[in-house]
């Protein structure tokens, strides 16, 4: 097996980046396909916390390249910043490459972003990054290309075409116009940046794979924040799911081999849209105290709720994920019960699926079955004959259910606290 993808199953936040850390030393190549700097991922080693939102999370490991692909949508200013970051923190980013096709994010799309957010009586609680608006301009034919934006007389002649229809939108919605002057003196020397690192990346994706070099698929988001799977229009604007791979890197869908599906011991989710599983009150503030539920982006609370397998059967189906990891499971010990949801109730009938209409998802009443709590700490467990026995209990409660096994469990925000269940559960060689 010489490729490995590693998804969000749930709403995001699931911990992809602490996994993809974690399994970065055996990866060549790591790879982000999709979205943009919306994503928040954290990663701790060495008593250091690490925040990435554009940068691969195979950073951290010497021997892995980590490319930036064509789906994603990139805020330049962003990319740079976490690059002065990683530099500032003794991290070398000379082996990171962008590609030529992505996406540019511009000044105008964050603040798109907060006019249209604005106006929307039930608001999705977008990240404000602009990501929207940059994958509505991909669509509509408009958007600016990364070879385009590092090209100095080529982003003038984009500006020219484009600002005086873009400053139009801006004055209708109270905002102060952009000048063109401006734009090129800011993007001046993050154009300089970027380009000794933008290449044809559907090229050197498809090299490695090629040459059986081992290369990691690093999701952001979750399944259920998919625009074309999620809670529409609740998701973001890109699809997070093990499909994106192939068309976000420019590659044959044969490259896709092992899934893995990060799954969160209990839910979460940033922003509006339905959470059927979701509580309030005393439990949920533990949790919410307990796993540090607040955005790495942008610092939000985030809803908290029990694990919701009806939720999950969907990013099974979707992703086909060969194997689960279960993360903060350290989160749930100490309760004398957990919760979990197995059905919905939708107006008095017991249904196991999530419904393509949201009224009706909105309408979706939570069906539990209760476990036995276990109790901690779990923390510096490092296998799992050490697990208590009621943890266990959950662990095989979701495998049946979903059928799919957890192949590795995460007991705390450390890359230490991680371990594999089965052996050879990450496709990549050792
Ligand atoms: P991502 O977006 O999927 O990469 O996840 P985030 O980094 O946004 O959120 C996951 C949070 O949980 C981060 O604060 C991690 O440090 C933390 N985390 C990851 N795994 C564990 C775990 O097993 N236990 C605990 N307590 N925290 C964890
Ligand atoms: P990672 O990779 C959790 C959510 C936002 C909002 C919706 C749309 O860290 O798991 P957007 O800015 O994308 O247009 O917002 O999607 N969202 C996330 N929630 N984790 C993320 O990324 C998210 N990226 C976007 O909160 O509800
Ligand atoms: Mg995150």
């Amino acid at each position: 097996m010489s490729t490995h993808t590693i998804i969000g199953a749930q709403w995001g936040d699931e911990g992809k980046g602490k996994i993809t850390d974690f399994r970065a030393k055996q990866a060549d190549m790591v790879v982000r396909f999709q979205g943009g700097d919306n994503a928040g991922h954290t990663i701790k080693f060495a008593g250091k916390t690490h925040k990435l939102h554009l940068i691969p999370s195979g950073i951290f490991n010497d021997s892995a390249i980590n490319v930036l692909a064509s789906g994603m949508v990139i805020n330049p200013w962003s990319l740079h910043k976490e690059i002065t970051m990683l530099h500032d923190q003794g991290f070398d980013s000379a082996n990171v490459v962008v590609s030529n096709r992505a996406h540019v994010i511009l000044p105008f799309h964050q603040m798109f972003d907060e006019i249209r957010e604005n106006a929307r009586k039930q608001k999705v609680g977008t990240t404000g990054k602009g990501i929207g608006p940059a994958y509505a301009d991909k669509t509509l034919r408009l958007g600016l290309r990364m070879e385009t934006f590092i090209d100095f007389d080529a982003f003038d002649a984009f500006l020219d075409q484009r600002l005086d229809a873009i400053n139009d939108f801006l004055k209708d919605a109270g905002k102060t116009p952009l000048t063109k002057e401006a734009l090129l003196e800011k993007a001046n020397p993050v154009q300089a940046m970027l380009r000794p690192m933008v290449s044809d990346t559907s090229r050197l994706v498809f090299d490695y794979w090629k040459q059986g070099k081992r290369i990691l698929f690093e999701g952001a988001q979750g399944t259920m924040l998919c625009l074309d799977h999620g809670t529409y229009p609740y998701v973001t604007s890109s699809s997070p799911t093990a499909a994106a791979v192939p068309l976000g890197c420019g590659i044959s869908p044969h490259v896709v081999e092992t899934v893995e599906g990060i799954v969160k011991a209990y839910t979460t989710r940033v922003g509006g849209g339905s959470f059927p599983s979701e509580i309030t009150g005393e439990t949920a503030r533990a949790i919410q105290t307990k796993g540090n539920e607040f955005g790495t982006t942008t610092g939000r609370a985030r809803r908290v709720g029990w694990l919701d397998l009806v939720a999950l059967e969907h990013a099974v189906r979707i992703n086909g994920f060969t194997s689960l990891t279960l993360t903060l499971l350290d989160v749930l010990e100490d309760f004398e019960t957990i919760k979990v949801c197995t059905a919905y109730r939708l107006d008095g009938k017991m249904i196991a699926h999530v419904p393509a209409d949201i009224h009706a998802y909105e309408r979706c009443e939570p069906v539990y079955e209760t476990l036995k709590g276990f109790k901690g700490p779990i923390s510096n467990v490092t296998d799992y004959h050490a697990l208590p026995d009621a943890a266990k209990t959950y662990i095989q409660f979701i495998e049946s259910h979903l059928g799919v096994p957890v192949g590795t469990v995460s007991v705390g925000p450390d890359r230490t606290q991680t371990f594999d269940i089965i052996e050879g559960v990450c496709g990549l060689d050792d």
